[in-house]
C-alpha cells in the first residue's frame, strides 16, 4: 500500500506500507520532502540519513494500543479490525496533531478529511465504550481510530466542539471524577491545565474534556521530544537532564517551571501514572515554532484510585513516574517552590474532599480516607519547602513528617 505522510496540505515522505498481525510496516520509506516536517522523534536532528523503524514505531503507535481495555474482547466477539486496520482505513487522522496519511492514488485534501472542521462517525467510539455490539453498516472513521491511552473514551462533537470522553476502571471507577478533581485543583493553585467536565451515561461516569489542540498545532508528547533511538538512561538520576537537554536541542521555553508545578501536582494528588505519552509539547504545524509545555492532562490515576479503601494510606504510593519511582525523590528535583501559595496548598484536602461528596459517587468512607492521605502528602510539603534541604536528606535523616505513618 502506497501512502504520503501528510503534514496538513504538505506532503512529508513517501511510504510504502504493510499490515500484518497486529501490526504496520514501514517496508519502504521512498523518499523524504520535507524533512523539517517529518514528525518529531522519527528524524535525528543531528544525523542527515532516515530511519523506517523509527517512522514505524511512530505510526504503530498511533493505532489504539492493544492494552486498551475491553479492546480484545471486542475484536473476538465482534469481529472489529484490528487497530492497524482501522488506523489505515481512517487515514491516521487525530484529533492531537496534524499528521495523516494519504493514499498515492487519491486527490482528497487536508481541508476534506481534517476531524477538526469536518464531522465523523462516533460508531467505532461506542463499540470502543462497549454500548454498540454489532459493527455491521458501522463508519469506521474517526479519531478514536489513533486515540492512545489504555481507559475506554470516545471523541464526539457538541456544539462544534471536540470533545474527549474518557471512562473509568475496575475496582472503583474513580478516575474520571480524579480527572475534574485535578483540574479543579490546578486551577485553584494556577497551573495550566485541562478542564474536565463529568457526566454520566447509562449510568456510566465519564470525563469530558475538549481538544487542546486546534487546526494549526501539534502535540508532541514528551517521549517524542526525547529522541527515540537514543539510549534512555536506566539510571533514573539522569532521566530529567536527558530530558531538559533534549528540549533544550529542540529550543523548547519554559520547560523548567512547568515540570515544577506538574511534579508537585503529581506528589500531592499522588498521580501514578505520569509517563512521557502524558505529558508533552505544543508546536505551530506550520511554522514549527515551539509554543511551549502543553496544559497537564490524564491526572486520572491519582488518589489512591486503585487502592482498597481499607489500605488508603499515605505511603500507599505506587510507584512515581517519569524521572524518579519514588514519589519524595521526584519532587526533590522541584527547582522553585514560590508560586505556590501557601494558604490555598493548605486548604487543598478539604477542596477535595468537598468535591467528592459533592459528586455523591465515592463512599463517605473512602473520601475521609483520601482527605486524611492529602492532609500527610500538603504537610509533607509544606515541611519540604520551608526546609528545601529536608527533601535531600535520606528519608531516615529526615524528621517528621518525613516518616510515613
Ligand atoms: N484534550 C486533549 N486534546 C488532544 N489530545 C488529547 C487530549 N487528551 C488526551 N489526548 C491525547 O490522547 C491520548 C490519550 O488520552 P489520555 O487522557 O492520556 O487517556 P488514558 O487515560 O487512557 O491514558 C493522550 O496521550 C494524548 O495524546
Ligand atoms: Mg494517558
Amino acid at each position: 500500500m502506497h501512502f504520503e505522510l501528510m503534514h496538513k496540505n504538505r506532503p512529508t515522505a513517501s511510504l510504502e506500507l504493510a499490515a500484518e498481525n497486529g501490526k504496520i510496516y514501514v517496508e519502504k520509506l521512498a523518499s523524504v520532502y520535507e524533512r523539517e516536517h517529518m514528525p518529531v522523534g522519527t528524524v535525528h536532528p543531528d544525523s542527515p540519513s532516515y530511519n523506517r523503524r523509527k517512522v514505524e514505531a511512530w505510526l504503530n503507535e498511533r493505532a489504539i494500543p492493544k492494552e486498551r481495555s475491553g479492546l480484545q474482547r471486542i475484536i473476538d466477539s465482534y469481529g472489529l479490525p484490528h487497530p492497524n486496520l482501522l488506523l489505515l482505513d481512517s487515514l491516521g487522522i487525530s484529533l492531537s496533531d496534524q499528521y495523516w496519511l494519504k493514499p498515492a492514488d487519491s486527490n482528497v485534501t487536508w481541508g476534506e478529511v481534517n476531524f477538526f472542521e469536518n464531522r465523523f462517525s462516533e460508531d467505532l467510539g461506542e463499540i470502543l465504550l462497549g454500548n454498540c455490539g454489532d459493527i455491521r453498516d458501522k463508519v469506521f472513521r474517526s479519531p478514536d481510530a489513533t486515540s492512545s491511552g489504555n481507559l475506554p473514551k470516545k471523541w464526539q462533537i457538541s456544539n462544534n466542539r471536540r470533545i474527549l470522553m474518557k471512562g473509568g476502571k475496575r475496582p472503583y471507577f474513580q478516575e474520571p471524577e480524579n480527572e475534574t478533581v485535578a483540574s479543579h485543583v490546578m486551577e485553584f493553585i494556577g497551573v495550566s491545565h485541562v478542564e474536565y467536565d463529568l457526566t454520566a451515561v447509562r449510568g456510566k461516569t465519564y470525563s469530558l474534556c475538549e481538544t487542546f489542540v486546534n487546526r494549526d498545532t501539534d502535540f508532541v508528547s514528551a517521549h517524542y521530544v526525547e529522541d527515540m533511538s537514543a539510549d534512555i538512561p536506566s539510571d533514573e538520576s539522569k532521566r530529567l537532564d536527558f530530558f531538559l537537554v533534549w528540549c533544550e536541542k529542540r529550543g523548547i521555553t519554559g520547560v523548567r517551571p512547568f515540570l515544577d508545578r506538574m511534579i508537585t501536582v503529581d506528589f500531592m494528588l499522588c498521580n501514578t501514572d505520569r509517563h512521557l505519552n502524558n505529558f508533552g509539547m505544543l508546536m505551530d504545524a506550520e511554522t514549527l515554532e515551539w509554543i511551549g509545555p502543553a496544559p497537564l492532562f490524564d491526572t486520572g490515576n491519582s488518589l489512591w484510585n486503585e487502592i482498597p479503601t481499607e489500605h488508603v494510606r499515605p505511603g500507599e504510593t505506587g510507584e512515581c513516574k517519569p524521572f524518579r519511582n519514588d514519589f519524595h525523590d521526584q519532587l526533590a528535583l522541584v527547582s522553585d517552590f514560590s508560586w505556590l501559595d501557601p494558604l490555598k496548598l493548605k486548604a487543598l484536602p478539604d477542596e477535595i474532599a468537598g468535591l467528592f461528596r459533592t459528586h455523591g459517587i465515592l463512599d463517605p468512607g473512602r473520601i475521609e480516607r483520601i482527605r486524611d492521605c492529602l492532609s500527610w502528602r500538603v504537610g509533607f510539603l509544606e515541611y519540604a519547602i520551608a526546609d528545601p534541604a529536608f527533601l535531600r536528606r535520606k528519608p531516615r535523616h529526615r524528621r517528621r513528617p518525613g516518616s510515613l505513618p
